[in-house]
């Protein structure tokens, strides 16, 4: 029988952390929906679209050839033969991704693929042989995959997921690199508040605070919500 695990929560809450290791252990496949956003704001800039003009950050998107590696120890993602996994994470794509996930149409096309991927990963055709999947990303829980099996809702403290980035970022918590993560993530979330499907946990969404908790104490409080 195949397992779908959705995982939800803002910048630095620990979903990639969490889902790929919850991916590894059930031998699922693991889908990073915020790398898909990613691809497509790096596929515009890279053919030169002004991300302010919808339309054709629209035609581009729905075209969009994007390949994800769904294999939890490697999660590559690939645009027109073109390994893309480092590009999408510089800081001039996290600056804009928002422009383009805040876009409608672009969000109707992703969820389309992000839907079939999971569906996918039901049957014998998907990379997990038919044993499911780990979905991360914003909208997860409550739009992409609301009838999946366990629905987490990452949360943390905001200085916790500062302290987190700025590690992931610049090796260090000092007072300069959380600084320049702030603007970061705060603007980022300050951008995606407009979108009126990120909310609060839903009905049946198991909400998980790591603001206190280490990354094993995270890693073993997600499982035990699995295995219930
Ligand atoms: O890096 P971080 O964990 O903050 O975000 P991400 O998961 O890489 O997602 C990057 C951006 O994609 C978010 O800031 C949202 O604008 C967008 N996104 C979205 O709109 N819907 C999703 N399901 C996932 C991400």
């Amino acid at each position: 029988m195949s397992l779908v695990i959705a995982l939800d929560g803002p910048s630095g809450s620990g979903k990639s952390t969490v889902g790929r290791h919850l991916a590894r252990t059930h031998r699922l496949g693991y889908l990073d929906t915020g790398a898909m956003y990613r691809a497509a704001a790096w596929y515009c800039h890279h053919r030169g679209i002004d991300l302010m003009d919808a339309d054709a950050v629209v035609a581009a998107v729905i075209e969009l050839p994007l390949e994800m590696d769904l294999d939890p120890d490697s999660t590559r993602v690939v645009v027109g033969g073109t390994d893309v996994t480092d590009a999408i994470r510089t800081t001039e794509i996290s600056t804009h991704v928002s422009k383009v996930a805040t876009n409608l149409e672009v969000r109707a096309e992703l969820k389309a693929r992000q839907r079939a991927i999971i569906a996918r990963e039901g049957t014998a055709d998907g990379w997990s042989d038919g044993r499911g999947i780990v979905a991360e990303g914003r909208d997860i829980t409550t739009v992409i995959a609301p009838d999946a099996d366990v629905r987490i809702l990452l949360v943390a403290r905001t200085e916790a997921r500062l302290a987190r980035r700025a590690l992931e970022l610049h090796g260090t918590t000092d007072a300069s690199a959380i600084e320049a993560t702030r603007d970061q993530i705060v603007r980022r979330d300050a951008d995606d508040s407009t979108v009126s499907e990120f909310r609060a946990a839903a009905d049946g969404v198991v909400t998980l605070d790591s603001s206190h908790l280490s990354l094993e104490a995270t890693l073993a409080a997600a499982e035990r919500i699995v295995q219930e």
